[in-house]
């Protein structure tokens, strides 16, 4: 039964949670927040105040809007509090016993045409559905930290998940101002799973002693346009987060791409997170990236000059891989790198470079590994071998 929504819950109301009520309850929806008791609550409405005030203060949001807003939301102690509303998203923290008892909870007392999400960033939405009476109606939504402030959210369907409710979900966040993007339900979602793997292999590279961390840094950015390297992002996004999103990955796809290099685990071990430690593949001062040597001492053999599409080919190759499985489609995975990462879409990219001349770098980065998951896809080749391959990569570009 497809009913409109009107009502919404948000459970947990931590960083997540309360940005995602504030995203509802701004675009003048009843939202009702729930958290696990007063005290609880008490930090979720503060993180609330503080950025609707913020909002206020940079002329973003009138002060009677902000307290309308805030108005919107009603607060609870109680997860069973779902029963009058048409969607429910769970935001606690990512634990997926957790997860499964409060799906279990909401399961029951939310109305049976709600749709029932979570914004897990790692965890498995089919096996959180699972705990349901009726997976169908569990979806998974994505969104960006900050809420209010990122377009982006990942929409993901399970085997079971309806259309209906994925079209109803991606109508609604369209509406919020948001940009949705689609895909199916595997570890890293879209964004993380093109991601983390780029770094993954910069940082395999640095291992090896393939090029010094400098020359694989200036490459991207000088030269591939990126707004920044692989190893200054890795120390931005946390070495450990990195870490866990390729744990995951390669416990869901027992692919030894996905294994996680071994200089990232020691560094992760050795407590250089990046960023926020201080020191990771740079050491930091409070004016930024001092010059010190660095974890890794000078390459044996500068192979600086096949950057950057040694680097650029595997990430392109993945994206077509993407495509090929029905997994997402090219503009949602380009609108998921350039707004989740500020980096050109992969898409975007493989027009510029041209399939031949990815396919060729593609073909010998395979020839080095010999990974089974290094092979160029046959889509990559298709493209690559097409009469006119430009028009091919359009072609597959408008795609929907
Ligand atoms: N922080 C990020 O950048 C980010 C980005 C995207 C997705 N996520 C995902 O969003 C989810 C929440 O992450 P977060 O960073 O907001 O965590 P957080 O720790 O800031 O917030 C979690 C909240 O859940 C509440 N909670 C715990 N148990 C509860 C219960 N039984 N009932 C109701 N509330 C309960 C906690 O009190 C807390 O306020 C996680 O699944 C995380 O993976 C996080």
């Amino acid at each position: 039964m497809t009913k409109e929504i009107s009502k919404v819950a948000v459970i947990g109301l931590g960083t997540m949670g309360a940005g995602i009520a504030e995203v509802f309850a701004k675009g003048g929806y009843a939202v009702r927040g729930i958290e696990y008791n007063d005290a609880a609550l008490d930090r979720g409405r503060a993180i609330l105040q503080k950025s609707t005030g913020r909002a206020v203060k940079r002329g973003k949001m009138s002060e009677e809007d902000a307290a309308a807003l805030i108005g919107r939301i009603q607060f609870s102690t109680d997860n069973t509090d779902v029963s009058d509303c048409d969607l429910v998203i769970e935001a606690v923290n990512e634990n997926p016993e957790l997860k499964a008892s409060i799906f279990r909870v909401i399961d029951e007392a939310a109305p049976e045409h709600a749709i029932l999400a979570t914004n897990t960033s790692s965890l498995s939405i089919t096996a959180i559905a699972a705990v349901t009476k009726n997976p169908s109606r569990v979806v998974g939504v994505h969104f960006f930290n900050p809420a209010p402030v990122q377009k982006l959210v990942e929409v993901i369907r399970t085997l079971h998940t309806a259309d209906e409710h994925v079209d109803r979900l991606i109508g609604l966040l369209r509406s919020l101002g948001k940009e949705p993007i689609l895909c199916r339900d595997r570890a890293g979602f879209i964004v993380n799973a093109l991601l983390i793997p780029y770094l993954s292999n910069a940082v395999r590279l640095y291992e090896e002693h393939y090029c010094t961390r400098e020359e694989l840094d200036s490459a991207m950015v000088e030269q591939a346009g990126y707004p920044m390297g692989p190893l200054q992002l890795c120390d931005l996004v946390g070495n450990d987060v990195a870490l866990a999103v390729l744990e995951r990955m390669y416990e869901e796809t027992k692919d030894r791409r996905n294994a996680p290099p071994a200089l990232l685990t020691s560094m992760v071990e050795a407590g250089l997170l990046g960023n926020k430690s201080g020191r990771g593949f740079y050491t930091y001062d409070e004016k930024g990236a001092t010059d010190d040597p660095g974890p890794v001492s000078l390459p044996r053999q500068t192979r600086g000059d096949e950057l950057p599409l040694r680097l650029v080919a595997p990430y392109l190759n993945e994206a077509l891989r993407m495509v090929q499985t029905g997994y997402a489609i090219p503009n949602d995975i380009d609108t998921g790198m350039q707004l989740g990462c500020r980096m050109p879409g992969p898409f975007q990219m493989l027009a510029e470079i041209g399939p031949k001349e990815v396919l060729t770098a593609q073909q010998a980065v395979f020839a080095e590994t010999a990974e089974p998951g290094d092979k160029p896809v046959r889509l990559l080749e298709q493209l690559a071998y097409a009469l006119a391959p430009a028009s091919a990569v359009q072609d597959i570009r408008d795609w929907t």
